[in-house]
């Protein structure tokens, strides 16, 4: 297990990404989308510091050089942040044009998909050794899913899951890892749960690691468990 790096470390690499970033180009950003619902996101030294604190967590730092897949990766303040510390990443997130101009100030990658229950994810330029997910909400059902369930509403059920691990596992490394940190439902019954009951099973029997509201499994555990 690495060590948390030290504050002045943190603090060197903020340094770094604020020279990466166009900053010019990031204020005529913030003054075109100030009035957009997601201006939070134009929170430079915030986000800078949420998603250090996150690499930091998965032991990016001092890592040999690793591929990522960031799963809805909004304007890709992740991907800014482990290229400085010397992986490369791609993010995949769903149509914005607020997040799309955010990409492009950012200098990264970002692949245009939307995530839906049981259909494949794009091939992409993997294989990967790690694929995150930050405060996303792919697995919460909107009406447009096509749902076993009758309301086509609630969060992802297991064979959902499923699907998706599956997918994704066959654009991983053998030794891949998926981090997962989930946003609570808002509504209905699984409001505040960030897992439905049978997914929950389901990782359960995986083996993944849970804490909180954030999930670890790795592929070779989707491999037991679905006997590939
Ligand atoms: C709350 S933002 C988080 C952005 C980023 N991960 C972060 O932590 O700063 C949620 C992101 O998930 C994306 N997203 C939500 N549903 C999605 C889906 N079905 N497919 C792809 N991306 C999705 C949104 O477009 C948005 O960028």
């Amino acid at each position: 297990m690495m060590s948390h790096p030290s504050r002045w470390r943190l603090i060197r690499y903020r340094n770094s990404v604020y020279r990466r970033i166009d900053r010019q180009g990031f204020k005529s950003l913030k003054r075109k989308y100030r009035y957009d619902e997601k201006k939070k996101y134009l929170r430079l030294e915030h986000e800078i510091w949420k998603h250090l604190h996150h690499a930091a967590m998965l032991n990016l730092d001092g890592a040999q050089p690793k591929r990522i897949l960031d799963v809805g990766c909004g304007g890709g303040m992740f991907s800014v942040v482990c290229e400085i510390l010397g992986h490369r990443v791609t993010g995949i997130d769903a149509p914005s044009d607020m997040y799309a101009d955010m990409a492009r100030v950012f200098k990264v990658e970002r692949v245009v998909h939307t995530i839906r229950a049981f259909k494949s994810i794009p091939e992409l330029n993997g294989p990967f050794d790690l694929i995150t997910a930050f405060a996303t909400k792919f697995d919460h059902r909107t009406g447009e899913d096509h749902s076993r369930r009758k309301n086509g509403r609630g969060l992802w059920s297991a064979a959902e899951w499923r699907f998706f691990l599956v997918d994704l596992a066959r654009q991983m490394k053998s030794e891949g890892m998926f981090f997962f940190k989930l946003n609570k439902h808002s509504g209905g019954i699984e409001k505040g749960r960030i897992l439905s009951k049978d997914a929950e099973h389901y990782f359960q029997a995986i083996g993944a690691k849970r804490r909180l509201n954030t999930i670890c499994i790795t592929k070779k555990q989707i491999e037991k468990m679905e006997n590939i």
